[in-house]
């Protein structure tokens, strides 16, 4: 059931109450946790997760649907920790959904490639399905995802069917699991194989460690794509995520408000 404008914005501020529906276990450190969720979510949002007396965390909604939306959380300290001792049926609090999320229209009947690496492939998940579903939509969809090893793999339920839809390439820098699937690498050497030849309108999503992402940036516009075509995902220091608090600032610039997708010609010029 949908909430009326006014609670939606009481929401936006105070944390309410929702229950885990799934658990699926991506990785040792990687789980999903499926959610329940009565409010508007757009592909590329964020939403603050809390726990009574522990903290709060913003994570990416890395998918959603009627009623749930999809939260894969790595587990690095004091709040993923909490997170990761509950189980289906435990309730979590949520506020947001925060950030200005992907405008989809941006890509229709455009090339559009997608490179993600590690935890980065998080917040394009429910993106990339989105793009696999409607791949009608886009001219050509090409995805390069990266992983460290063969543990670090994530949605691995999903990758024929997205094989199925795109050209998916996936890398790992160490180890080797299926040749037919992967090859050793980095994301940045399967951009050889990408077709450039419309590369003066064609789109590019790039999430993942600022290393990865400055390194597949250069090679993208080396291969003629234009700054403002290629969007990137900033990940920051989160407090408020309402552009009061100030810790997500860069100059002018709330990521929390204003971010966290960023086109690249906008984050070229955010200098911490
Ligand atoms: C917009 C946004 C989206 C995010 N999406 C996801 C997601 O989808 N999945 C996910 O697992 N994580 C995501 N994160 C990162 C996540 O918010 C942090 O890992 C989390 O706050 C850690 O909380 P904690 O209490 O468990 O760890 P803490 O005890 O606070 O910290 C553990 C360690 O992580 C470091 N850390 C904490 N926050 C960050 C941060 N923002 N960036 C880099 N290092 C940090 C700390 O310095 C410390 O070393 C996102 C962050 C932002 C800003
Ligand atoms: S997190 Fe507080 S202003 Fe952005």
């Amino acid at each position: 059931m949908k909430k009326s404008i006014r609670a939606h914005q009481k929401q936006i501020l105070m944390p309410a109450p929702y229950s885990i529906l799934q658990i699926e276990k991506h990785t040792s450190l990687e789980w999903n946790f499926r959610v329940s969720c009565d409010f508007p979510v757009q592909y590329g949002q964020f939403v603050e997760v809390s726990l009574p007396m522990i903290g709060e965390a913003p994570i990416s909604v890395s998918d959603f649907g009627d009623g749930w939306i999809d939260l894969l959380i790595r587990r690095v300290g004091k709040v993923t920790d909490a997170l990761f001792k509950l189980t289906p049926g435990d309730i979590i609090w949520l506020r947001g959904a925060y950030g200005n999320g992907y405008d989809l229209n941006q890509f229709l009947n455009r090339s559009l490639l997608i490179v993600a690496g590690g935890t980065g492939v998080a917040p394009i998940k429910g993106l990339l399905r989105h793009w696999c579903e409607h791949s009608e939509r886009v001219k050509r969809l090409s995805v390069i995802l990266g992983y460290k090893n063969p543990e670090s793999i994530l949605y691995k339920n999903e990758l024929e069917s997205w094989r199925e839809k795109c050209r998916l390439y996936l890398t790992l820098e160490e180890g080797m699991a299926d040749k037919d699937y992967y090859s050793l690498g980095r994301v940045t050497d399967r951009l050889d194989d990408i077709d450039f030849t419309d590369s003066d309108e064609m789109q590019a999503i790039v999430v993942g460690p600022p290393v990865m992402i400055r390194s597949t940036v250069d090679k993208l516009t080396m291969h003629g794509l234009k700054d403002e075509n290629i969007w990137v995902d900033y990940e920051r220091r989160m407090a408020c995520s309402v552009g009061k608090c100030g810790h997500c600032r860069i100059g002018d610039v709330y990521v929390c408000l204003d971010g966290p997708v960023f086109t690249y010609s906008d984050a070229r010029c955010m200098i911490d």
